[in-house]
């Protein structure tokens, strides 16, 4: 059977495939296609809908965000049946491969863009966004990711009040900063896999909000 949802990293520093040779059971299917970027577009003839992640700066979340979209979709999606439904695209973090970006937006339907609560990471994701989403047209959606409840609200209040004076589109749902995140590279390990505990539950609940928040549910 078809798996519901396909993660593509177009990364080239391919931390992805580090993490993805490290799971024994992907729950959905995974490619690595920075060297042949071109297989992108048979995408634009699928009936799927492509989810690009983005942001040129790194370590923000982007394969984080990317995996864990991709583990909660197929968790719901898989075993309906109907074939392939979502595909994820991690993206590098890095200006010099927007190129690589450029492929993936070719054949995107939305666009997520993880954004940590830090000032420091404002000014090169505006650049992104400015200077290479927003000419697409594209619909996009920017996510706050790693934010540490522990830390207060005040950087999450700048934060969503600097996304907001710039008019872009935010998620509601905030990913917090979760240590079996971080974790979880190390032991290969998905949301969907994580054990269940308490922490591990609110964790992944973030990801299931976030995906039930961007429509990427089932059909009716
Ligand atoms: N919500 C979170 N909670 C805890 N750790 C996180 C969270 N999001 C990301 N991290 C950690 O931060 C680091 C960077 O995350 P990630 O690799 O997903 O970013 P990236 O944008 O893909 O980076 P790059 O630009 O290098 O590809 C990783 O160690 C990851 O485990
Ligand atoms: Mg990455």
């Amino acid at each position: 059977m078809t798996s519901s949802v396909y993660v593509v990293s177009i990364d080239p520093q391919a931390s992805t495939v580090w993490w993805a040779d490290r799971i024994t059971d992907l729950p959905f299917d995974f490619s690595q296609e920075h060297e042949t970027p071109e297989n992108l577009k048979v995408l634009q003839d699928l009936p799927a809908k492509v989810h690009v992640v983005c942001n040129q700066k790194g370590g923000v979340g982007k394969t984080t965000s990317t995996l864990n979209l991709g583990a909660v979709v197929s968790n719901v999606l898989n075993g309906q049946n109907r074939g392939l439904q979502h595909v994820f695209i991690d993206t590098p973090g890095s200006l010099q491969d927007e190129n690589l970006l450029l492929k993936a937006l070719a054949v995107a339907d939305d666009v997520i863009v993880p954004m940590p609560p830090e000032p420091l990471a404002f000014d090169p994701t505006a650049r992104t966004i400015e200077k290479v989403v927003q000419p697409t047209g594209l619909p996009y959606r920017v996510v706050i990711n790693n934010w540490d409840p522990r830390d207060g609200v005040v950087d999450l209040e700048q934060t969503k009040e600097y996304i907001d004076a710039k008019a872009w589109p935010r998620a509601q749902t905030v990913l917090r900063r979760y240590k079996v995140h971080t974790r979880a590279a190390a032991e290969g390990q998905v949301v969907t896999q994580y054990p269940k505990n308490r922490v591990a539950m609110e964790a992944r609940e973030d990801f299931f909000r976030l995906a039930l928040e961007l429509g990427y549910g089932g059909q009716s």
